[in-house]
């Protein structure tokens, strides 16, 4: 597993200093979306990091964000987010990161988020805790809701899906101390890992985003679900992860507003 993280951490690092080096410089700024962009810089990043794990495991699978990569229907799957925080990035705001990933036989075992503003790294392997520039780091101990720190995001779609976790926040915004929108879900993750936050929840976010960040937050002792309260894939799309002592409280919260969504939908189908 050792050899695994360090590949992983190397590739991080040598994508944060190009992103570090860059950051102020002018970009090719695409749209994928009406909001999401890409720049020169995810595409770069994502050569440089599928590279480094070709190089040394060339029959691994690849999941990243920027490319579709062919089958090879290996067990081992690295799930990678060049560059996480990209509307920041392209703004020269600088708060954004690295997350990259192992999946083995269904299940993450290893994770790797990287800030390149704070030269922060944040390790996990599954079963032996969470690091942070190799410290051991734990989830917080505070609680309830009303003095936690929290974070969150807002999907791409929010114009024109109401999915858009508008009333989710405004109702947590009203029941916590703070939320904050910092724009970068795998920093958020780590963020509670490492007690900064106190929870964290956000909603169609893609395994790219979460499956280093999941890993960090349970080895640091956290609870991660979905927004019902029940278990959590990666690769569904209702994230809520915090310390586990006010994990019930924001479930009330986001399992309420998934019942009032559903009362929608069942009266506009009549
Ligand atoms: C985005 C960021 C953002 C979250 C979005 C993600 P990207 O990732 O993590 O915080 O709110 O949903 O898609 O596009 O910058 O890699
Ligand atoms: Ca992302
Ligand atoms: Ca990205």
């Amino acid at each position: 597993m050792q050899d695994f993280l360090d590949t992983a951490i190397k590739a991080a690092q040598v994508a944060g200093a190009l992103q570090r080096e860059r950051l102020w410089l002018e970009h090719d700024i695409a749209l994928k979306g009406e909001s999401n962009l890409v720049t020169e810089v995810d595409m770069v990043c994502e050569e440089q990091i599928v590279g480094a794990i070709r190089n040394r495991y060339p029959g691994h699978d690849i999941l990243a964000e920027e490319h579709d990569y062919v089958a090879l229907h290996s067990s081992h799957k690295w799930i990678i987010d060049p560059l996480d925080g990209t509307t920041n990035y392209a703004h020269g705001f600088p708060w954004f990161g690295i997350s990259i990933a192992l999946e083995i036989d269904g299940g993450v075992r290893a994770g790797v988020i990287y800030h390149p503003m704070m030269d922060e790294l944040f390790t996990a392997v599954k079963g032996e805790g969470a690091y942070l520039n190799g410290g051991r780091i734990h989830v917080s101990r505070r609680a309830p809701l009303n003095s936690s720190l929290l974070a969150t995001g807002f999907p791409y779609d929010r114009r024109w899906d109401n999915e858009n976790n508008f009333a989710n926040f405004e109702k947590i915004q009203m029941a916590a101390r703070a939320v904050r929108r910092a724009g970068a879900a795998a920093l958020d993750l780590a963020y509670v890992a490492a007690g900064r936050l106190d929870g964290y929840w956000e909603c169609k976010l893609k395994p790219w985003d979460v499956a280093a960040g999941v890993l960090l937050v349970e080895e640091a002792g956290g609870e991660v679900t979905n927004h019902g309260g029940d278990p959590y894939s990666i690769y569904d799309h209702r994230i809520v992860a915090s310390n586990g002592l006010i994990h019930g409280e924001m479930i009330e919260v986001l399992k309420e507003q998934i019942e009032v969504r559903v009362e929608k939908q069942q009266n506009l189908n009549l």
